[in-house]
């Protein structure tokens, strides 16, 4: 049997339902904030995301899918999707447009991690961007958005941790301030850590081993070595969020495993995940797309992780896209068997859903089926009816049977599930 790569999955029905519903939440809520959705390619030429994401970083150093293409190009499947959508606001001109850009996205990532809980090498990410303004208001606009994602989906556990990275200028003197502090600790970190000290030091502070997590937790915060510019920035961000209402605390330690960043930087933790299954990250890039050759253009934005959300859905939010509401028609007979696609099309056309018996089932065969999958209602449709121009409708939870006309099914049907029950 050939089996699926590992670390990837088999979404399925009924899972499936609860990423499409998350997915219109998401297009909804972004949109009325403004945003537009953009697609880019699933694969980049490796340079893109060495030059973005940072060559000394996890996803650069050891977790990208690169392989040659037949000209012998290197090619990366995406690890993540802001690179390419500055390489995409580069490459087709999106400066002429009025700023800010607001784009968001959905789809598939490629990261070779250690397959794990609520890790996988291919993943889906939720994200939205905001191209064009510097602003500490476009930052609380999109960290409103994200919340107002949330909310919507029925979550009120998470927590957005917040921290300031400084700018570019400020990081050359974290870096070394981290050195000196962290170096007399070299044989306490892992040996990814004491590479990384070498080589990005900051780093470190992201590192899950527990050891290196000590280490990192006694070293010297980056809002203590900051120029005043970028902690002015972040503290106007955060008295925003207070405004709003928006729940956030301040982590010194959060640093990010990504390159680009500068100043604002998040993340959000569901309790129900643990502090090192991320759910949501992002913060500002203003460099990013003056560093991949464009304009000097700020941009700010975040990545959800689906997989993740769908794991720590609120269950009220889970339950009700999981509800089955669809009716079951069951025809009797050879004279309904002719009739039967033809009404269901009908009142398809009127917004019923509707599953027709298909395979021939005995009416107490079908009764059984819909009640195991739990159907709202079944139609039945003999040869009485069809004489009659109505259907017999039972409606399961309430264990009643009557009789509507075939014209009057979808006026019953659309009045049935806006009931208490089955609402949605
Ligand atoms: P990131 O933190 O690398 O940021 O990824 C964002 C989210 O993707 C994570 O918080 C996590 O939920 C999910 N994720 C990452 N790796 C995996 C995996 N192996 N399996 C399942 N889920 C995963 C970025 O990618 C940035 N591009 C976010 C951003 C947008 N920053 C600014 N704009």
């Amino acid at each position: 049997m050939i089996q699926r790569p590992r670390g990837t999955r088999d979404l399925l029905p009924p899972e499936v339902r609860l990423w499409q519903a998350v997915e219109g939440v998401a297009r909804d809520v972004f949109s009325a904030f403004g945003a537009d959705e953009i697609r880019t390619p699933v694969f980049e030429a490796t340079e893109l995301f060495v030059r973005s994401v940072g060559e000394t970083t996890d996803i650069v150093h050891k977790e990208m899918y690169t392989f040659p293409d037949r000209k012998g190009r290197s090619l990366t499947l995406r690890p993540e999707g802001t690179a390419g959508v500055a390489r995409a606001w580069i490459e087709n001109g999106l400066s002429d447009r009025t700023h800010p850009l607001r784009l968001y996205y959905l789809g598939p990532m490629f990261r070779y991690e250690r397959a794990q809980h609520g890790r996988y090498r291919q993943f889906s990410q939720i994200g939205l961007e905001v191209i064009g303004a510097d602003t500490p208001l476009a930052d609380a606009e999109v960290l409103a958005a994200m919340h107002e994602f949330f909310l919507r989906l029925g979550f009120d556990d998470l927590v957005i941790h917040l921290n300031n990275l400084g700018d570019p200028e400020d990081r050359v003197r974290y870096q070394e301030a981290l050195r000196t502090a962290l170096a007399p600790r070299r044989s306490e970190l892992c040996s990814d850590c004491q590479r990384r000290l070498d080589e990005n030091p900051l780093r470190i502070l992201d590192c899950k081993v527990p050891s290196c997590q000590a280490v990192a937790a006694k070293a010297p915060a980056m809002d203590d070595v900051a120029g005043e510019a970028s902690r002015q920035h972040v503290l106007q961000v955060e008295e925003q969020l207070a405004r709003l209402g928006i729940p956030f605390v301040r982590n010194p330690r959060l640093v990010r495993g990504l390159d680009y960043y500068l100043r604002t930087v998040f993340e959000v933790i569901s309790p129900k995940l643990g502090e090192n299954t991320v759910l949501c990250g992002g913060g500002r890039y203003d460099r990013l797309i003056a560093d991949l050759g464009g304009p000097a253009i700020p941009g700010v934005g975040f990545a959800i992780g689906e997989d993740r959300l769908i794991k720590v859905l609120p269950a009220a939010f889970r339950e009700a896209v999981l509800a089955k509401s669809r009716l079951y028609l069951v025809p009797l007979g050879a004279a309904a068997q002719g009739q039967v696609l033809e009404l269901a099309r009908s009142w398809v056309r009127e917004g019923v859903p509707v599953e027709v018996e298909v395979s021939g089932r005995s009416l107490k065969a079908a009764l059984k089926r819909a009640d195991r999958e739990g159907f709202r209602a079944v139609a039945m449709l003999g040869e009485d009816e069809l004489r009659a121009g109505s259907v017999s409708v039972r409606e399961l939870t309430a264990g009643s049977q009557i009789s509507v006309p075939v014209a009057a099914l979808p006026g019953w049907w659309h009045k049935l599930i806006a009931g208490p029950v089955g609402k949605h």
